[in-house]
């Protein structure tokens, strides 16, 4: 039976832009969403901004502007991600809309309806300066156990040991830094401890296929209690102020930000129908038809952290909110991309930053080919290792794929007008291609990516080897060979052919090209191309370039902080590239006293020369009317020293002095840059004099 399927990716917290992590999983759902609809299956494949939570409202605060507007911003920066990786959502919405509003309180009465909501009170710490309960996090105090100062409110990051906030030894906002007050509040609770739930989520996770063996033997746990006590009931209301959906018939009362969250993958669904493009995706039931539809899968990509809310609390929401709404048919569970086996953070700034690896001019086909090589369907993490990259991308994609089209083509082209003829014959051909075939969908379609590629490889092997074997560079020089050699070249390019239409699901922009450019093909590729012998090709062009290993070395390399840098960078480096104010990578507001610190003045530069062994910095001296300071700035590329000299420019003056290899540092210039070029040196207006002060 063909079926739909609905097809979800977690939804990223709308507080910044994505990290690699992100694009991970993107690529893992989008690889397996092309692979589906080469099957012939229908997808809709939504995604969203998680928009809510005390988080996002405490950041939009900080930077004053209303969560709409720092939820907007992010959303705004979110296609130049999805775009520049090849990650093909239908629609993208959000939490934070209409749908959602509609659909959680649904929800949420229904589940009232059938008992399984209560309410009591509950003590919490409440903050009276800020006038707001505090979560865990937002909790700070001396551990209960190992007396470490500052620790948060959940857990002691010293000893380890966990514990309720109230136990913390005098205890302080992380907010404010106000003594919090014990206040007693009213809140919501989803009776996920009720036996209809805990009889209805071991049925659930039971069944095969709902989620990895793995993924249920966890949940199970938690839904036993094993060791801990069993499962309670779950908290679903926050009080004002909170960034949230109002919960019904409860003033001040919200729903808490994981209840919303996973409802607005209906929501952006619903929203993707309510838009026509479901319609114009060959979608014509109705959202609440679909959603009820026999055919119809419900499929959720996430990441090992999330496991908790997507076994028990979704399905248990959905199933005893009833029709149209029902439990998941499955859950993906993918482990964390790691970088040269250090875990990613944010706050270091390790990791491999998305934007900067396109900004690079990095090609996003070696990544998802990198990934895909790397991904299987259990839920282990996944190494992001430089070598193994350069590896994977220049040995196999371009050596083994890649080169086949670009040895045999051009045989076939000058010795034949592109015609391809198969002496041979190609039903042996056809019976290889089409066993490697079956094999790689039964990978693909349970997401065994890795093997999938092992087997896509091992056909190329065979290919190449068989062209190497016949030697075509020698039959070309004997006309009485002439049709060895065109059966030679030809069966290499079947077999490319097979190959393109096997990593189309990984390759999408690469394939397409293929099948146009190459094979003149007019048509999406689907899998019966993969056993069609081509009959022609068009002249081969330039397909795709090796990766270098310096481009891997400016990835990683920490990412500028500053305009001119004033260190050297590691020598071999290449400079680091133009940054670009993207609207989410701008700084956060600063207020002005925060800017005034900063003594900017005017300065003359008096002397200006090359440094022995820099390859980038100039050593300036600068006049500041009274004194005499040296800085060593990164603007070689650009300029020319004697060009400089005489020049007013602008410099922080009350920067701390910095020793370099080459000295001491007294300051810093100011000079600009982007995509454009730069570094260019800032200059005032006629009339100002070294040493003035800047406002
Ligand atoms: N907003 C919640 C999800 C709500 S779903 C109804 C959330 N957001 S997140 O931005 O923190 O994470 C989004 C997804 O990225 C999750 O599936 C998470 O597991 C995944 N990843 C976060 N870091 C990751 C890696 N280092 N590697 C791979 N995936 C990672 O959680
Ligand atoms: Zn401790």
């Amino acid at each position: 039976m063909s079926e739909t399927f609905f097809v979800t990716t977690a939804l990223p917290y709308a507080n910044g832009p994505f990290h690699i992590g992100h694009i991970m999983e993107y690529i893992q759902a989008d690889i397996w969403v092309r692979f589906e609809r080469m099957q012939g299956h229908r997808v809709h494949f939504v995604g969203a901004d998680d928009a809510h939570g005390a988080p996002i409202m405490l950041k939009a605060e900080a930077e004053q502007q209303s969560p709409e507007q720092l939820v907007a911003r992010i959303a705004a920066g979110r296609a130049r991600y999805l775009e520049g990786f090849l990650i093909g959502f239908d629609h993208w919405h959000s939490t934070h809309s209409r749908e959602n509003t509609e659909l959680s309180q649904d929800i949420y009465r229904r589940l009232k309806a059938v008992g399984l909501i209560d309410s009591r009170p509950i003590e919490q710490f409440f903050d009276p300066v800020k006038g707001m309960f505090l979560a865990d996090r937002y909790i700070k105090g001396e551990c209960p156990k190992c007396h470490a100062k500052d620790q948060y409110g959940d857990a002691c990051e010293v000893c380890g040991s966990v514990y309720a906030p109230t136990e913390l030894i005098e205890p302080y906002s992380a907010l404010t830094g106000a003594k919090p007050l014990l206040k007693r509040s009213e809140h919501f609770f989803f009776r996920l401890s009720d036996p209809r739930c805990v009889d209805f989520l071991e049925q659930w996770l039971g069944a095969t296929g709902h989620v990895q063996p793995q993924v249920a033997n966890k949940a199970r746990e938690w839904l036993s209690g094993k060791g801990e006590q069993a499962l309670g009931d779950w908290d679903i209301s926050r009080d004002a102020p909170y960034f949230g959906i109002p919960i019904p018939d409860a003033p001040g009362k919200f729903f808490y930000v994981w209840l919303d969250a996973p409802i607005g993958y209906l929501a952006a669904l619903k929203s993707y129908f309510e838009s026509g493009k479901a319609r114009a995706n060959g979608e014509t039931r109705s959202f609440e038809t679909f959603l009820t539809a026999a055919d119809t899968r419900q499929v959720h990509f996430i990441g090992k952290d999330i496991i908790y809310f997507h076994t028990l609390f979704w399905p248990a929401m959905l199933h005893f909110a009833g029709a149209p709404y029902r439990a998941p048919d499955n859950v993906h569970v993918h482990g964390f991309i790691t970088v040269s086996g250090e875990k990613m953070s944010k706050s270091r700034g390790t990791g491999i930053s998305p934007l900067r690896y396109l900004e690079l001019g990095m090609n996003p086909e070696w990544l998802r080919y990198y990934i895909a090589a790397k991904l299987n369907a259990n839920v282990e993490d996944l190494d992001f290792n430089p070598a193994d990259f350069i590896a994977r991308v220049n040995s196999d994609l371009i050596g083994k794929y890649v080169n086949i089209a670009s040895r045999a083509a051009s045989f076939i082209t000058h010795h034949f007008a592109g015609a391809l003829e198969y002496p041979g014959g190609t039903a042996e051909l056809t019976q290889r291609a089409r066993e490697t075939l079956e094999q790689v969908q039964a990978s693909y379609a349970a997401r065994e990516f890795s093997r999938a590629m092992r087997e896509i490889m091992a056909f190329a092997d065979r290919v190449n080897q068989e062209f190497d074997a016949r030697q075509p560079w020698v039959l070309a020089k004997d006309p009485a060979e002439r049709s060895a050699l065109q059966d030679s070249c030809a069966r290499a390019l079947y077999g490319f052919k097979t190959l393109t239409c096997l990593l189309a699901p990984v390759l999408p922009a690469l394939a397409a090209r293929v099948a146009r450019e190459l094979f003149g093909l007019e048509h999406p590729l689907s899998f019966a191309d993969a056993l069609e012998p081509p009959r022609h090709i068009n002249p081969y062009q330039h397909l795709m370039r090796r990766v270098e290993p310096k481009q891997l070395e400016a990835l990683l390399e920490a990412p500028p902080e500053k305009p001119v840098p004033e260190t050297p960078a590691p020598s071999g480096a290449t400079p680091p590239p133009a940054s670009t104010v993207a609207a989410d990578e701008r700084s956060p507001p600063i207020s002005i006293e925060e800017f005034k610190k900063i003594d900017l003045r005017v300065a003359r530069i008096a002397a200006a020369e090359h440094v022995t062994g820099a390859d980038k910095l100039l050593r300036l001296t600068l006049e500041l009317g009274t004194e005499t300071r040296t800085v060593f700035a990164g603007i070689k590329s650009a300029y020319d020293p004697a060009t400089l000299v005489g020049r007013l420019t602008v410099m922080v003056a009350n920067l701390a002095p910095r020793k370099m290899k080459f000295g001491l540092s007294e300051g810093m210039v100011l000079a600009a840059s982007g995509p454009a070029g730069g570094p260019f040196l800032l200059a005032p207006d006629a009339g100002a004099e070294p040493g003035m002060r800047i406002s």
